[in-house]
């Protein structure tokens, strides 16, 4: 997305997996910020003309050779910096600083002390404030003109400053919310330092949006996956309003949507939008293709291939197609490879990203790829989409496909489709549903021994799963009342004839991850 009529304060990506999150923090402040690659050269930067710039951190030793090291040129443009971690290592080492690499790692909760009380940056913040460290390189000598504004115990340049050519760095982590009152730093330096104006919110993104995909488009033709989540229906709605009929929406029925999903979709759609929407049950291929298939990576591959080949068939149906639009997020894609092209490292091949064919024969259109889940709803919000679809959990673009470990059949599908929906149904009545990120049901391809009505069954385990998050990078388990969980539990046993066990998952993401494969 290019920053049209607003300030702006760019990040630098080193490869960081907050990278975005910085971005994030940026936006809540009111002022747009976009990741670029730490290879834009500094004319490329006057052509955004940002108000600011943000050096990410990364996983990256400034002291490697090769390591990345953004244009030199960028220290002359007179455009307030702020380096992060590795941000700061790396501006202080071109400045003629240095770094160390000790033999200690630092991780975790710290406090600073805030030793120049005078620091714009620090001007809301307590003198004592809780941070996060996650470093191994550290400074040991500062560039000329810079002083140090914080410290912690055991690091001597938590931060610095250069107030004259507004040069700023932190060893610490602001954007992460471990970082009690990083919000307000990165908020000073926005606003009160690079003094950039807060005037963007979801309705300007909705206007350079629409531009955006205009410009793109052209009077060309763009097919959408519409899945009924929120995020494909926040990108088709706003393809829409962008190109009107350029846009032709496909709702597939893989046969692992969960209970008369197909039917709601398709119902809410029908109701509310008077876009082109085509249906195809697809379902015999899915099942087919993932005959005999267990491992994760593979099913998510021949998903993401069955996928292409029905887009492919409906698309003949509809004239000459050059997009292909999805509502990837940006953690989907930080998850399969890192935004900008740059050096973070892939988490797990997956999502939207990873099963996408080299050849694809489309252009693809990905106008929500910068947003966080949140930032999405409050653009479905803005876009008119009615709450209950704005605030629906997350469901991933497999389906119930990855969350029947082993085998996917239509029996153990239908299986896992009446433990979700008992699942969902009674959250729903305790009216927990918003209080939860996601809330899902595993198949597992175990089988115990049970008893039920004097006869012994012998039938498969169900695992129950509710995390709360803010964006699905990390999670936390969902301490699901006991009442709850026993009336799900009870339901499932005996209304679901084909398991018998039930279990409920007490893994945070790390180490876990949300879904199960
Ligand atoms: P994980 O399992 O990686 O999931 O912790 C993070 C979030 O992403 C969702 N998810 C997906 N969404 N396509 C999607 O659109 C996918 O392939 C996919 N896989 C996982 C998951 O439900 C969670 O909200």
């Amino acid at each position: 997305m290019a920053i049209k009529n607003h300030d702006s304060v760019i990040v630098l990506d080193f490869g960081a997996q907050y990278s975005q999150l910085i971005a994030r923090r940026v936006r809540e402040c009111g002022v747009y910020s976009q990741i670029v690659p730490y290879t834009v050269t500094a004319d490329e930067v006057k052509a955004i003309a940002p108000k600011g710039i943000i050096f990410s951190g990364g996983p990256a030793s400034v002291k490697t050779p090769g390591s990345p090291r953004p244009d030199s040129a960028l220290f002359s443009l007179g455009i307030p910096i702020l380096g992060i971690c590795y941000g700061l290592q790396v501006m202080s080492e071109m400045l003629g600083g240095n770094v160390t690499c000790p033999e200690k790692k630092e991780y975790g909760l710290q406090n600073i002390d805030i030793v120049d009380k005078s620091s714009v940056l620090f001007s809301n913040v307590s003198d004592k404030t809780q941070i996060w460290m996650s470093h191994g390189d550290s400074v040991d000598r500062i560039p000329d003109g810079f002083h140090v504004t914080a410290t912690t115990a055991t690091c001597p340049y938590a931060a610095v400053e250069d107030t004259k050519r507004h040069f700023y760095g932190v060893q610490f982590h602001p954007e992460v919310v471990h970082s009690v009152e990083g919000d307000k730093m990165i908020r000073s330096f926005v606003l009160d330092v690079c003094n950039a104006k807060a005037d963007w919110n979801m309705g300007s993104f909705v206007e350079d949006a629409i531009k955006e995909i205009r410009e793109t488009v052209g009077d060309k033709r763009v097919l959408c996956g519409l899945s009924g989540g929120v995020d494909s229906s926040v990108a088709a709605v706003l393809i829409h309003k962008a190109i009107g009929n350029q846009l032709v929406c496909v709702f597939v029925n893989n046969g692992m949507l969960r209970k008369n999903e197909a039917e709601s979709v398709l119902d809410l759609f029908g109701k509310n939008f008077s876009m082109n929407l085509q249906y195809a049950d697809a379902t015999d291929d899915f099942l087919s293709a993932l005959r005999g298939v267990t491992e994760p990576e593979a099913k998510r591959k021949i998903i993401g291939k069955v996928f292409i080949d029905t887009f492919y068939n409906e698309a003949r149906k509809c004239g000459d197609i050059s997009f292909l639009a999805q509502g990837t997020l940006y953690p989907d894609v930080i998850e399969s490879k890192s935004p900008s092209g740059g050096p973070s490292s892939t988490i797990k091949s997956h999502h939207n990203v990873g099963g996408l064919p080299e050849d694809l024969k489309w252009q693809l259109l990905e106008p929500l790829k910068e947003l966080f889940k949140d930032e999405v709803r409050a653009l479905g919000k803005e876009l008119g989409l009615p709450d209950e679809l704005v605030y629906r959990h997350p469901f991933p673009g497999p389906g119930l496909g990855v969350r029947c470990i082993g085998e996917v059949t239509k029996e153990r599908l239908d299986t896992l489709r009446d433990v979700d929906a008992i699942f969902i149904e009674e959250i729903r009545k305790a009216r927990l549903y918003d209080k939860i990120w996601q809330a899902l049901a595993d198949l597992l391809p175990v089988k115990s021994v049970g008893v039920q009505g004097d006869e012994r069954t012998y039938r498969e385990v169900c695992t129950l799963r509710a995390v709360t998050s803010e964006d699905a990078m990390t999670a936390d388990w969902y301490r699901m009342p006991y009442e709850v969980l026993q009336r799900a539990a009870l339901r499932i046993c005996n209304e679901v004839s084909g398991v018998n066990r039930v279990l409920y998952d007490i893994t945070s993401k790390p180490p876990g991850t949300i879904e199960w494969e």
